[in-house]
């Protein structure tokens, strides 16, 4: 297995989704796409986390965003499960999930838990741990986030990072710690201060220190 390093291409595959079989590639096609993984249908912090993700459809398509769920049950549990989220979160879950029982997916995105001796299936064989992939449309991997069963995701966390990644393919900047969408952003370091002024309109640039300017980009994007 080769590294699945920022920039690298995703892997491709096939795979059974609750919404028929797909190919990985097609079903991203020209768009950005999360993967993300959970460890296991029917239990509690997924059950919270899926129904949050299925919540948030309205803020994945504004930004473009594909969303499709993995864990290593098969389709059947899924099937009922999504039922359960759709009750407790009252919502109506729209995106696939992948049904990955013999745990392709997962070793090609390395996704399987190492360290939670609870996350196991009933063979004793690792679950998931929840790792995230945002995918651009070119089909190159730009983020992972990866955290254990134990942990549920901050899903805003996850579309302020798609959010960041989005404007800093159109404009050339880098987002601060804690940057949320319409605050200051960082004139990108390989940017000269002359063409900063041009880029940004003179007198947009803050010089906090030569190596960190702040700029204000127009309606925030
Ligand atoms: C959970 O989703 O609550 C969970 C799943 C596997 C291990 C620990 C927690």
């Amino acid at each position: 297995m080769s590294a699945l390093r920022l920039g690298s291409v995703a892997p491709d595959f096939e795979a059974k989704t609750t919404q028929g079989p797909i190919k990985f590639h097609e079903f991203i096609d020209n768009s950005w796409a999360i993967l993300f993984s959970h460890p296991a249908d029917k239990t509690p912090v997924c059950t919270t986390e899926l129904g949050e993700v299925a919540k948030l459809s309205d803020e994945w398509k504004k930004r473009g965003v594909k969303v499709i769920g993995l864990s290593c049950n098969d389709l059947d549990l899924h099937e009922e499960w999504i039922k359960d989220i759709n009750e407790l979160s009252n919502t109506n879950l729209q995106f696939p999930i992948i049904a990955d029982p013999d745990r392709k997916v997962a070793h090609l995105y390395d996704m399987l838990d190492e360290q939670d001796l609870t996350n196991i299936d009933e063979k004793g064989i690792p679950f998931t741990v929840r790792s995230v992939f945002i995918i651009d449309p070119n089909k190159k991997i730009r983020l992972t986030l990866q955290y254990p069963a134990s942990t549920g995701r901050q899903f805003t966390e996850v579309l302020r990072c798609i959010d960041s990644l989005q404007l800093g393919d159109k404009n050339r900047i880098t987002t601060p710690v804690n940057w949320t969408p319409g605050s200051k952003v960082i004139v990108h370091p390989s940017v000269s201060n002359e063409e900063a002024e041009k880029i940004f309109g003179e007198g947009n640039v803050e010089y906090a220190k030569p190596y960190l300017r702040f700029t204000t980009l127009k309606n925030g994007s």
